[in-house]
């Protein structure tokens, strides 16, 4: 797709992925709309980028999600692409009794149904649209399970496969649906992972270089995207998933036994 004069609509554009997205597709002359949940995070990106369009949205809200969605479409009516990247990842122990039967599924209301509203919520109008596009932010994790974040690992996982199905039943109609499986990259999302026993930091992808690998994916209409070490992720989680599983078990392993 030609990645440029489009109106892109990201979630969580605050920090990360987001923010790398936001800023390097409006250099290359999109306009770029980003919501978060955190009004003084995006005040502070105005003032650095006041050519980006913010609006806070909580996307685990259906009722934020339907004000987005009109206030949006009302403010931009050639809105064409989507880009469903907020996310959170937590370390989890199921061990953890202090956890309630309520916040043991945020990061699906996050990660998982918030995608899947947003798109329910935005398809009649990018269907409209002469040319549009949806890109759903997965994982490497969505590959092999990542024990520590057992609950994010389910999300992604099952993002994966709502975004294979959304592309089949989305194929005769002009919008494009993408996944970025995004390898283990430098942003606030993995701070929590890092000096961790077992957890290499050192295997993490700058966030700029990712972004730019999804950029240049995006242009090359590669509907699945693999950055860095995603892709030897992929082939290694169909040749050997058990040995993999192991690997990804390592980080916390003392923690998860209980
Ligand atoms: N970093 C990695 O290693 C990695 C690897 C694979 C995939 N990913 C995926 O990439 C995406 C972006 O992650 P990141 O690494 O860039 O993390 P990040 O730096 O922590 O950014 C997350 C963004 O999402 C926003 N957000 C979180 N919860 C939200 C909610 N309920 N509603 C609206 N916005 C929300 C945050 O803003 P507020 O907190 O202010 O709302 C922030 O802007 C996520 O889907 C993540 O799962 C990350």
């Amino acid at each position: 797709m030609e990645l440029k004069n489009n109106t892109i609509l990201i979630t969580g554009g605050t920090s990360g992925f987001g923010h790398e997205f936001a800023t390097k597709l409006l250099n290359l002359g999109n306009i770029v709309i980003i919501t978060g949940r955190d009004q003084t995070k995006l005040d502070l990106i105005k003032k650095t980028l006041p050519q980006i369009h913010t609006f806070k949205s909580d996307v685990s809200d259906a009722e934020q999600i339907t004000q987005l969605y009109q206030q949006v479409t009302s403010q931009f009516p050639d809105l064409n692409m989507l880009i469903n990247n907020a996310g959170e990842m937590r370390k989890i122990s199921l061990h953890d009794s202090s956890i309630d039967i309520n916040d043991i599924t945020r990061e699906i209301d996050i990660n998982l149904i918030g995608p899947i509203r947003m798109v329910q919520q935005f398809l009649p109008h990018l269907k409209s649209k002469p040319s549009a596009a949806i890109l759903n932010v997965t994982s490497g994790i969505a590959l092999i399970p990542f024990p520590i974040a057992p609950i994010y690992g389910a999300t992604k996982a099952g993002l994966r496969s709502y975004t294979k199905s959304l592309r089949i039943q989305l194929k005769n109609t002009n919008i494009k649906v993408f996944e970025l499986v995004a390898p283990g990259s430098k942003t606030p999302l993995n701070d929590k992972f890092n000096n961790m026993d077992g957890f290499d930091e050192k295997l993490l992808m700058e966030p700029g270089k990712l972004i730019d690998t999804a950029i240049k994916g995006l242009q090359n209409d590669k509907l699945e995207i693999y950055p860095g070490i995603a892709r030897l992720l992929l082939i290694m989680s169909r040749i050997f998933p058990a040995f993999m599983l192991k690997q990804l078990s390592k980080p916390g392993a003392k923690e998860m036994a209980g």
